[in-house]
């Protein structure tokens, strides 16, 4: 690993890359990343960082983006096939109809959309900020895709909006139950829960605390306690351990943790460094709809 870790540093050096790595990627990754963070930090970085190529250990959706607002820096993902199966659950036809049937809408995208969603989207957002952007939007209709649970977190917030929600869900997310919580919740009463807004309303109901990855890494290095119940996957554990060594962290559900993000590791980032390989490629036309969305995020979440 030391080898790998040492070609990886030199390769970097060599070709101006950066590493950029999502919390739930595995924790070697995120010990040898030059940022990490959640979607909305990312997408920022991949903006102001001045280098060549970033490789970006996440899912599809997150390379896309990083391309779609960095068209001459070369992006490389360290494994092509690591795709958030949600990016995919809503459709152009719905969007269509809703446009149609609707005067004042917006359609609003969590970024966990692929490149054709957002290009049909007016604005993006990401769970780190999709209530504010939400809320500053001169819509009264919102059709919100492609995650619902999030959409109806985002729904209770705003309610002086109409909501029109789609049937897209992270599998990771709700495969956690109310049952899974209340059980921890008994083994360690005084633990507080924070849960990430993708997990179902019922088990958002038993939260203390709702946000993003580093809303939940923030709570729970900021609130006095010692134990937290996380709802979210398994990989914010590290950052978690790494500031909070003496606190401890039990994490709900039995599987939480996304296959697809832990498709990444260091053997495959150095790969792609050396290979050129997995370059991530975005057309001109695809690039120009989908940036607006995507600043129109950057612009209102500042
Ligand atoms: P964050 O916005 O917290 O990074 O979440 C991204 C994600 O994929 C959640 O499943
Ligand atoms: Fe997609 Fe869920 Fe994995 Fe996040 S955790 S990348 S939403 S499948």
């Amino acid at each position: 690993m030391n080898d790998m870790i040492k070609e990886t540093e030199q390769l970097k050096k060599e070709k101006n890359a950066v590493i950029l790595a999502h919390y739930y990627v595995p924790d070697e990754v995120q010990e040898i990343a030059d940022y990490i963070g959640d979607s909305y930090y990312l997408a920022k970085v991949a903006t102001q960082v001045n280098a060549d190529t970033i490789v970006f250990a996440g899912v599809s959706f997150m390379g896309e983006s990083a391309k779609i607002l960095n068209p001459d820096k070369t992006v490389l993902m360290p494994d092509i096939l690591a795709d958030c199966p949600m990016a995919h659950m809503a459709d152009v036809e719905k969007i269509e109809e809703m446009r149609a049937k609707y005067d004042d809408l917006a359609v609003v995208c969590y970024i966990n959309s692929t490149a054709e969603l957002k290009c049909h989207s007016d604005v993006c957002v990401t769970s780190s900020n999709a209530v504010k952007i939400v809320k500053a939007l001169p819509n009264k209709n919102i059709f919100f895709i492609p995650d619902e649970n999030l959409a109806r977190h985002v729904a209770e917030k705003v309610p002086e909006k109409n909501f029109i929600f789609n049937k897209g869900f992270c599998h990771v997310h709700v495969s956690v139950t109310p049952e899974n919580v209340r059980a921890i919740k008994e083994k360690y009463p005084n633990a507080l829960v924070a849960a990430h807004p993708e997990c179902k309303e019922e088990v958002l109901k038993l939260a203390d605390y709702i946000g993003s990855t580093s809303g939940i890494i923030d709570y729970a290095t900021k609130t006095d306690n010692e134990e937290f119940i996380i709802c979210t996957e398994s990989g914010v554990g590290y950052e978690l351990r790494t500031k909070n060594p003496d606190k401890k962290f039990y994490f709900a559900g039995t599987k939480f943790f996304c296959p697809n993000m832990k498709r990444n590791s260091v053997e495959k980032i150095l790969h792609v460094l050396k290979t050129g390989e997995n370059e991530v490629h975005v057309s001109d036309e695809v690039r120009e709809k989908a940036l607006k969305p995507l600043n129109r995020m950057l612009e209102l979440a500042k």
